[in-house]
């Protein structure tokens, strides 16, 4: 037996081998710009806290309906054992050692007998009506009713908003430490933004009569209630700095609405387990949970089949995971891919790797001054070489929005495929797949108000039975031997392993509080705020806006003379403003302006003219200091 001495001078051993030399890494600490002021005579903040999530209250409880509740879980007669297609033997004509079966509804086998309902209600390849609603689509699991109280007046349409007074969520205990400032950061010597220039009418206090000079509501035209909104997003009430947080970073993430929270608790508490494989009452909650999903995105797109979904861990993975499936299957030697000047680095990098790996060529569709790409350009670099197009719709680094319809048409043209990137899209204009036409579609979860580690690959189903899998493993297969696999159907086989059950679901609920919502009035509130916003910024002495293109959403690129980008990110946090600076991971865009990084202000829905006209007055404060 080793004694104590022995066994300390082996782990001391083995960890003089770490590449940390021996040296116990130095414990995280909390940055000091990031302290929150202590109300006097309160007990002192450890040196080293908890992460945050553990000093948080406990999530409120889940509250779900009956008639919901009785939603969550399938009746034993929705419990029906599929049905194994017949095997098809083919000649695979990619050269893999494999044959490939017809394709099944989506990704069960025959001895789950999870409830189908999902599955059921969407026969493969089933034409969408024109409303958008999947035919036969089930009644969804239980997700959080949203707030129905975003719409003011008499036009809003929401049907239970009269009759039902939706309960005005309590402001969490977490929210606010107590003995804080709470009052809104002013600066009276700054000048007040021009007041006309405010869509104010979007306001609660829209009740009184607008402003002279502000537009009057366009008939039709709902009030949004941005307040209401903003009451839907918990971490809205934090402070940084003792100052309310200022969230002016959703290109890069976009905060949860509680429905958000709330179901991925719910799915924890009432429903976790492994789904598609096995026979108990949790994988048919979890299956039902995570194939609802899938059915919310299907319908969220647009697409024609919910067989036409593929979850993956974001937009990342879904460019990858075509460029190594379709793109090694399809694109030899002396092809061509085409991208344009605006990809962010996740839509560069996988084609880079493919045309390295294949021996083809990456090209590049050039951009405006403006920062919009140009058509004609775009023209000349098509072919009958180019394999596959692939083109953000929105760029994360300048807001652009990238006449993408046109961009397909193009690329059809030419007997390319196209794919778009829908990262920065999803959440600001409404998309439809099918009136588009990509072949491939894909988005993040994260970036849409749903959970990290969640995205999705839309991919014509015609062009998704054609292309062999990515990843080897469990889940995706109807039949494994040594000598050979046989693979899932279209959709089975692009999810290998277990995959992110509850953030899918998650997502599903990010999406229902969206439609609540309305896409369409979201981008007219975004609209007029990036309107305001850039009316309040682009007078700036010393400010420089990067991307001024006509067509544009949420973002607001701009370096300020005398200031590293990163010194202006640093004093926005002072202020509580969280915005990104640096390359935002798209530096070909960045040095197309000569400039190496930019501060990026990033919008959403829940953002208030207030929040703007603060940033524009702190950047104008530092613009004046070195002007
Ligand atoms: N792609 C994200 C951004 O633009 C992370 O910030």
């Amino acid at each position: 037996m080793l004694d104590i001495g022995a066994l300390t001078q082996i782990a001391n051993d083995l960890f003089r081998e770490l590449p940390t030399g021996g040296q116990w890494p130095t414990a995280p600490t909390r940055p000091a710009g990031l302290t929150l002021p202590q109300p006097p005579g309160a007990p002192a903040l450890p040196a080293n806290p908890l992460p945050l999530a553990t000093s948080l209250s406990a999530t409120p409880p889940f509250v779900v309906s009956q008639p919901a509740a009785a939603a969550a879980v399938a009746p034993p007669s929705a419990i029906t054992p599929r049905v194994l297609p017949t095997q098809a033997q083919t000649v695979d004509p990619h050269g893999f050692n494999t044959t490939v079966s017809p394709a099944l509804p989506h990704g069960g086998g025959v001895t789950q007998g999870v409830p189908e309902a999902y599955a059921a209600g969407l026969p493969a390849a089933a034409p969408v009506p024109t409303d958008g609603a999947l035919p036969g689509a089930p009644v969804a699991p239980p997700s959080t009713p949203s707030t129905p109280y975003y719409f003011l007046g008499e036009a809003s349409g929401w049907p239970s908003s009269a009759a039902t007074p939706a309960p005005v969520p309590t402001v969490p205990d977490f929210a606010v430490p107590a003995g804080l400032d709470t009052r809104v950061l002013r600066e009276p010597s700054a000048p007040a933004p021009k007041a006309s220039a405010a869509p104010q009418y979007y306001f609660t206090e829209s009740a009184t009569p607008p402003a002279r000079g502000t537009p009057a509501v366009p008939e039709g035209r709902r009030h949004f209630d941005v307040q209401a909104v903003r009451r839907d997003f918990p971490i809205l009430q934090e402070r940084v700095n003792g100052r309310p947080l200022v969230w002016l970073d959703n290109a890069a993430t976009t905060q949860k609405p509680q429905a958000v929270i709330d179901r991925l608790a719910y799915f924890y508490a009432h429903e976790n387990s492994n789904i598609h494989r096995a026979a108990h009452e949790l994988a048919a909650r979890a299956t039902d949970a995570y194939e609802g999903a899938r059915n919310k995105v299907a319908r969220f797109l647009g697409a024609s089949s919910v067989e036409e979904i593929i979850f993956v861990r974001g937009a990342t993975e879904a460019i990858n995971l075509v460029a190594q499936s379709w793109g090694r299957q399809n694109v030899r030697e002396g092809d061509e891919i085409i991208v344009s000047h605006l990809e962010h680095h996740a839509n560069i990098v996988p084609w880079q790797m493919l045309a390295a790996e294949k021996g083809a060529r990456l090209r590049v569709i050039p951009v405006d001054d403006t920062g919009q790409v140009r058509l004609d350009e775009y023209q000349k670099l098509l072919n009958d070489r180019t394999k596959i197009v692939s083109v953000t719709q929105v760029s994360n680094a300048l807001g652009t929005i990238v006449p993408v319809q046109q961009i397909v048409e193009m690329g059809h043209r030419a007997g390319a495929k196209v794919l778009i990137d829908g990262a920065q899209a999803v959440s600001h204009l409404r998309v439809n797949v099918r009136a588009l036409d990509a072949d491939f579609y894909v988005f993040s979860g994260h970036k849409i108000f749903g959970p990290t580690g969640i995205g999705v690959v839309y991919g014509k189903r015609e062009v998704l039975e054609q292309t062999q899998p990515w990843q080897g493993g469990g889940n995706m297969i109807q039949d494994v031997t040594f000598e050979k696999t046989v693979y899932h159907g279209a959709l089975a086989r692009f999810e290998a392993g277990t995959g992110n059950i509850a953030d899918a679901v998650g997502l599903g609920a990010a999406l229902d509080y969206l439609e609540r919502l309305g896409l369409e009035n979201v981008a007219a509130y975004e609209h007029d705020l990036l309107e305001y916003a850039t009316h309040l910024l682009r007078d700036i002495p010393g400010l420089r806006l990067i991307g001024t293109a006509k067509e544009k959403t949420s973002v607001l690129s701009f370096v300020l003379q005398g200031y590293q980008t990163e010194e202006v990110g640093k004093a926005l946090n002072q202020e509580g403003i969280a915005v990104r600076s640096g390359h935002h991971c798209a530096q070909p865009i960045l040095r197309r302006f000569g400039v190496e990084a930019t501060v990026r202000p990033s919008l959403a829905f829940y953002n208030t003219c207030e929040e703007v006209e603060l940033l524009a007055r702190v950047v104008q404060r530092l613009a004046r200091a070195r002007n």
